[in-house]
């Protein structure tokens, strides 16, 4: 399946939207806006923005969206298209990214060839022009397809952003420039989720993933199931048991020179390329689905890229571990008992809480690396959507750090809320044979799934966010097709950033 590499540049236009070279030109527009609002746009359509605003026709609801053409001998553009932004108090970079995304998907159905998208002004304005260009960047994702009667994609018009803020244009540049890479970072994850099972086996996965990375200047290093056995993780490979693809452990190092010490980012996804639940089997209803359990591992992959390419002045280092959980001759029964690198027994009650299983191990290596605050992301319980549903991740762990990690991934668009997390859950996975059992029963599944994994974080400053419910999405949006959604790559990404930023201070 072939996805964009890398996408096109977007260039960038402080000045005069009058002479903007465009066939579309894209405005947010609040409700309540008048068509004065954007000087000289009424007179460049003949009145046809007062009059479908007067009429009621439209009114600025998110993503209503109203089309006209612009005179000749007013402004350059050919068209323009007024995009419903709702409450001008409640605008932010989320909805700018959402509807720069959602002008660029109509662009792209309507074979636009150039279009501006203008970000209004407010709040802090190099955030918004980041937002859109990461919005304009999303809708240049093709999801992808094995349909052989398919005709390619048409290309995605070519980008530009238009400010009406107080412009700084060498900032703003660079804004453009940070939402391309994270856009393409998160497309590229969006790719890697959405790749069946058969294809994508833990072999492939890590060839394609380090190689994302690498091509960024990441140093990576694909341990096989002999390497993975020398290192005694006897999680990774009870779960890989059931599988006649053998496992892979993903490694990423940035570690760019001049860098300090510490901190040392420490980044772990769960790669499971296909859950099948192993022996404690799933319903055949909705399987399909379980091809995108390595999300968290892709998210790592192509967070890892973006660090990279956004020169992040601080040390990261990514681990993913990645194999099918498979039932077979082979495979791990319930009852089983499994001995983690660490040297913690678990007692395997159910074969489906595998993830818990390989990131533990995963974990134990990612301190072993060197990691001095550790950030896991995962599929990993169908709890936290009934918890949380499809629109927001969970977020467990140390107390100050995920208070960190919900201020950034809200910012970067991955809506994430805590969870608690205190230490008498942990009686739920009391086992009278190991150190613990791997589930512990279907009250606050999302919760004892995060404590089992406390036991592998030795004690560092650490979140674990469970994506289980935002990795994919079930429904079409104006600003995102159905499938995978490449959650946590910006949060991830960003979370770097924001580490080499509070070291400035
Ligand atoms: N990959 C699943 C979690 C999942 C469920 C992701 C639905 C996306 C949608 C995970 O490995 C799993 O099977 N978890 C079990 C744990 C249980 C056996 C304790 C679950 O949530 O049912
Ligand atoms: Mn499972
Ligand atoms: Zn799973």
């Amino acid at each position: 399946m072939s996805h964009a590499a890398s996408s096109s540049s977007i260039a960038f236009a402080a000045g005069s939207l009058p002479g903007l070279e465009a066939d579309l030109i894209a405005i947010p527009w609040f409700e309540g806006e008048p068509a004065s609002a954007i000087e000289g746009l009424d007179a460049a359509t003949a009145g046809e923005v007062g009059r479908a605003i007067a009429a009621g026709e439209f009114q600025g609801k998110p993503y209503e969206m109203f089309w006209a053409p612009i005179g000749a001998g007013t402004w350059r553009a050919k068209r323009v298209a007024i995009l419903g932004a709702g409450r001008r108090d409640a605008a932010d970079g989320d909805i700018t990214r959402k509807l720069a995304s959602a002008a660029g998907h109509v662009a792209r159905q309507k074979r636009v060839g150039r279009m501006a998208f203008l970000v209004r002004s407010g709040g802090d304005y190099a955030e918004l022009v980041q937002a859109a260009a990461e919005g304009l960047t999303l809708a240049d994702f093709h999801g992808g397809s094995y349909k052989t009667k398919e005709a390619a994609p048409a290309a995605p018009p070519t980008w530009t952003i238009a400010a009406d803020g107080a412009i700084d244009a060498v900032r703003l540049e660079h804004a453009v420039e940070r939402g391309r890479i994270l856009g393409e970072c998160t497309n590229l994850a969006r790719g890697l989720a959405n790749e069946p099972g058969n294809t994508l086996t833990p072999r492939e996965f890590a060839a394609r993933a380090t190689r994302l990375a690498a091509d960024a200047g990441v140093a990576t290093e694909v341990l096989d199931e002999k390497q993975i056995a020398e290192l005694g993780m006897g999680l990774l490979l009870g779960v890989a048991r059931g599988s006649s693809e053998p496992p892979r452990l993903m490694v990423f190092r940035h570690d760019p020179p001049g860098a300090p010490k510490t901190p040392v980012l420490g980044l772990v996804g769960k790669g499971i390329t296909f859950d099948t639940g192993g022996i404690s089997i799933k319903p055949a209803d909705g399987m399909e689905r379980m091809k995108d359990d390595m999300a968290g591992g892709a998210a790592v992959a192509c967070a890892m890229r973006a660090i990279a390419l956004l020169g992040t002045p601080i040390r990261v280092v990514g681990v993913v571990p990645a194999t099918e959980n498979m039932p077979g001759g082979r495979a791990i029964k319930p009852g089983d008992i499994l001995k983690s690198a660490e040297g913690k027994t678990v007692e395997v009650t159910n074969t489906d809480a595998e993830g818990r299983l390989i990131l533990g191990d995963g974990l134990w290596y990612a301190r072993k690396l060197g990691a001095t605050h550790l950030v896991d992301v995962a599929t990993l319980t169908g709890a936290v959507i009934v918890a949380l549903g499809k629109l927001t991740s969970g977020l467990f762990g140390t107390d100050t750090f995920v208070e960190q990690v919900r201020r950034v991934a809200n910012r970067a668009g991955d809506r994430s809320w805590p969870m608690p997390t205190f230490d008498d859950y942990m009686e739920q996975l009391k086992s009278e044979i190991a150190d613990f059992t791997n589930t512990g029963g279907r009250a606050a599944g999302s919760i004892t799934a995060a404590l089992f994994l406390k036991e592998f974080t030795g004690g560092l400053p650490w979140v674990h966010m469970d994506i289980a419910g935002t990795a994919w999405a079930d429904d079409a949006k104006p600003y995102m097709p159905k499938g995978a959604t490449g959650v946590a790559v910006r949060t991830l990404a960003s979370l770097a950033l924001d580490f080499a930023g509070s070291l400035e201070t």
